[in-house]
């Protein structure tokens, strides 16, 4: 089914259960897929075009070192302007080969078909493409909307159980984010994930993003949880994945949220994230070690006149509300320290419970 968005929006998005050839680009196209689905790819009856490349990207790679020998491969062939770049994997691969195709002769056209409940229901959306330097994640990248997103339900089949929890925290940020707990509730339940909860995600993502493409107010929602989420990613030196940080953060911004006195989310749906948070416990950096990150984010502040080298005075953090949308705040670093040691402490609450 081909899924309803704003009029004008820059991508197609298709949710369907397996691959479908006629959803491919017309013209000349290639593709940068990731190794392991190339099996069900072509037994699927997909075709596999000239110059594919099939990588293998883990996330500590997700640099721009990753992506230069595609651009080299593609300008010795060469490939040209007609192309369409068709990027088919998870949220690592699709963001390295969006920024790929944003790079390539200026930019030309791709087409994402997201493999990971991640990247289906969060990460293929939006235009964001990106690889990390060593000061953070994403701190390179550009907007590059794909024309279409097909998202083929089969290929969550295979995925393994902790990754499909992993994406499960970007859908239930998305229901944090306006505010709907019956949904996130639902959603923090044992039991299979449901299509349609990815289908809801990018309805409400599609709408936000083009309104607001570039950042510049209502788009921060969407980074609920992401702050503390990716210095928590990175101080785990990316064993914690990129899901679970963001679960992490969530539960993080709830006590956030607390502190700067918002009405309390209700104790059971923290219990409910916390029971499913706990086993992540040991690879819950330390403050000192997220404080530098949390820092280097970049959304926090600085006083007028200092350096990069000034702590920061306040860091930007989006709050989740019962009842309504999440809204954005700038807290001292002595707030996200309350809120690191709260995390810490229900976590180790849920784990002596277990
Ligand atoms: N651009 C955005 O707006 C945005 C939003 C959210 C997250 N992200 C990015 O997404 C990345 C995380 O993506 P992810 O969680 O998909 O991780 P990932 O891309 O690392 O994929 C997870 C693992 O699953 C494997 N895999 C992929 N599809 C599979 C399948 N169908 N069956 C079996 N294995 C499969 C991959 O090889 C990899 O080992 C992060 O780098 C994050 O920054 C981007």
């Amino acid at each position: 089914m081909r899924l309803a968005t704003p009029p004008g929006f820059a991508t197609e998005v298709f949710i369907l259960e397996g691959p479908a050839r006629d959803l491919l680009p017309e013209g000349a196209w290639t593709l940068v897929g990731d190794r392991c689905l190339r099996e069900a790819w072509l037994a699927a009856g997909m075709p596999e075009p000239g110059h594919a490349l099939w990588v293998s990207v883990p996330e500590k790679d997700k640099k721009l070192s990753a992506v230069l020998p595609w651009l080299e491969h593609w300008a010795s062939v060469p490939l040209h302007r007609d192309l369409t770049v068709v990027a088919l994997g998870g949220g690592v691969l699709t963001d390295l080969t969006g920024l790929a195709a944003s790079l390539y002769l200026r930019g030309v056209p791709w087409q994402v078909w997201p493999t990971t409940l991640l990247a289906m229901a969060d990460a293929a959306l939006g235009g964001k493409t990106g690889a990390d330097l060593a000061a953070g994640k994403n701190l390179v990248g550009a907007f590059h909307p794909p024309r279409r997103l097909v998202a083929c339900t089969s290929f969550l089949a295979g995925l393994p159980p902790r990754h499909l929890q992993n994406g499960r925290w970007e859908l239930i940020k998305t229901a944090l984010i306006q505010g709907e707990l019956a949904w996130a509730e639902e959603m923090l339940q044992d039991g299979p994930v449901k299509i349609a909860w990815v289908e809801r995600a990018l309805a409400f993502k599609a709408g936000v993003v083009h309104r607001d493409p570039r950042e510049a107010g209502e788009r921060r929602l969407l980074n609920l949880g992401h702050t503390l989420g990716h210095a928590l990613e990175a101080a785990s030196g990316y064993q914690l994945l990129h899901g679970e940080a963001v679960g992490l953060g969530l539960l993080g911004a709830c006590f956030l949220a607390e502190e700067e006195g918002l009405k309390h989310l209700p104790p059971a749906l923290l219990g409910l994230m916390a029971g499913r948070l706990a086993p992540l416990v040991s690879l819950v950096a330390p403050w000192p070690a997220c404080l530098p990150l949390l820092e280097r984010d970049k959304k926090s502040k600085r006083s007028n006149g200092h350096t990069e080298a000034t702590p920061a005075t306040e860091i930007y953090c989006i709050l989740p509300r019962p009842g309504e949308s999440a809204v954005q705040r700038a807290l001292p670093p002595k707030a996200w320290e309350t809120s690191h040691a709260r995390l810490l402490s229900m976590l180790h609450q849920e784990t002596d419970r277990a």
